[in-house]
């Protein structure tokens, strides 16, 4: 352990980061076309009150194991529990961490295409736009290179440090996230004819709902709440001792939501008010927005703004993935930052290339009907962080005790509903809910 540990400067520091790890491509474009196909509201219910049962407790877990511990996932693990086999629920989560940059830095190119191509004429009136997006993603050479950009861009953050790099680059642009949404809502809201698609997100009709449609929940909960693979561990253990877990916890949570939910606001009145379908799947973002943008005044600005946004906030999200596999390897095997950012941001990097090639050269691979891409985030999203969340849960709750987790989240002081929030979550909800509907949505998936 020669490497000296950074810690976050100040609270802000802590909440912008953790909520930047949050924000991203689950908020902005996975949130929406999620809730598109599982039809709507009733899907955001489920999906909110996940966030209050699940979601809430288990980030306080995770960010109080990272605090107590000062250490990586494995690391945290171990120090807890030394000499068991519960350091592989920390292997498992940097695994997990491996695999997830992978796609999400090639859907985080495909904005940051797009944000180049805003400036060009990508909203001629009458473009076919599924044409322009699996033109874009069935090249091979292009995707690949504007993946290699945002690797470059996420692996010179995380080797810039703690502090000097992702604290510095959250603090200009969640801010500069903020802003942007709000000039998108204001434009999606004014929109005539918008109201169908508030109705569309507000109303819920409960015949839609399946086993599926809680298994999407809490998949969208923990992937949006970078939950279940040891991020918050990460960025706890960065954490001054003096820092209310609670509290920081419910800001990182609510911003969170907030703007998922905001991102629907943003999307489907103008998605409802220029006539087009909100169930368009994984391609809501780059094939129905952008002709939306084409018909609204000032779209040209607007797509831009958008794809902006997504870019930025796959970022601040990016830099949290690769900083779980980098502590790792920093704390565990002594490597020095910049070294370990450059290697595994390199293999992650090389990873990603199999999710590029499934929409040319390699598309025949596929599994269950899903390409290389959306199979690595079926796995990730649907096993990983839900196993992850649950073996976390039973740590917390069973081995290191529920008791401990409340000393370290609520910094000494009484807070006796919070603390029976977290008894029941920890030790019963959590792994129940977890263990049921993973085996309810799996069994549908394969034999449904
Ligand atoms: N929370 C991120 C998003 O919503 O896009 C994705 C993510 C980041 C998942 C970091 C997991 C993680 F550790």
């Amino acid at each position: 352990m020669s490497n000296e540990r950074e810690q976050w400067v100040s609270r802000i520091g802590f909440i912008l980061a953790a909520a930047g790890s949050a924000i991203g491509l689950g908020n902005i474009w996975r949130f929406p076309h999620v809730t598109g196909t599982e039809g709507g509201a009733v899907f955001v219910l489920i999906y909110l009150i996940t966030t209050l049962l699940i979601g809430y407790p288990l980030l306080n877990t995770e960010v109080s194991i990272g605090r107590k511990t000062q250490r990586n996932p494995v690391g945290a693990f171990k120090a807890l529990a030394p000499n068991t086999p519960w350091w592989l629920v920390g292997a498992l989560g940097v695994f997990t961490g491996f695999i997830i940059l992978s796609y999400y830095s090639v859907v985080a190119g495909w904005a940051m295409s797009y944000t180049a191509q805003s400036l060009g004429g990508l909203y001629a009136p009458g473009t076919d736009y599924v044409d322009t997006f699996v033109g874009h993603i069935s090249q091979v050479w292009e995707p690949i290179l504007w993946h290699f950009l945002f690797m470059l861009i996420t692996v010179g953050v995380i080797a810039a440090g703690v502090v000097k790099g992702i604290q510095r680059t959250v603090k200009i642009l969640m801010p500069m996230l903020f802003i942007l949404f709000v000039a998108l809502i204001v434009r999606s809201l004014t929109l005539p004819g918008a109201g169908a698609g508030v109705a569309f997100y507000l109303q819920p009709d409960f015949s839609q709902v399946t086993g599926q449609t809680f298994l999407s929940a809490i998949a969208q909960a923990f992937f949006t709440l970078s939950l279940g693979m040891g991020a918050l561990i990460t960025y706890g253990s960065y954490l001054k001792q003096n820092e209310d877990v609670s509290v920081d916890s419910g800001w990182v949570v609510g911003l969170d939501t907030g703007i998922a939910l905001l991102a629907g606001f943003a999307i489907f009145p103008a998605v409802f008010a220029l006539g087009f379908d909100p169930d368009g799947g994984a391609g809501l973002a780059f094939m129905t927005l952008p002709a939306v943008f084409a018909e609204m005044p000032m779209g040209q600005l607007f797509g831009f703004l958008f794809f902006l946004l997504l870019s930025v906030a796959a970022l601040t999200s990016a830099i949290s993935l690769l900083e779980v596999v980098v502590a790792w390897v920093i704390d565990e095997h002594g490597w020095s930052r910049r070294t370990a950012a450059v290697v595994l941001g390199g293999l992650i990097f090389l990873l990603g290339i199999p999710s590029v090639l499934g929409f040319s050269a390699w598309s025949d691979i596929t599994f269950q009907g899903m390409d290389i891409l959306d199979t690595f985030d079926w796995f990730a999203n649907s096993i990983f962080l839900p196993l992850g969340g649950l073996l976390t849960a039973i740590f917390a709750g069973y081995v290191w005790g529920n008791q401990k987790v409340m000393e370290e989240a609520n910094c000494g002081k009484d807070r006796q509903f919070l603390c029976a929030w977290y008894a029941v979550s920890i030790k019963y909800i959590i792994p129940i809910a977890i263990a049921v509907v993973m085996v309810w949505g799996l069994y549908e998936t394969f034999f449904g």
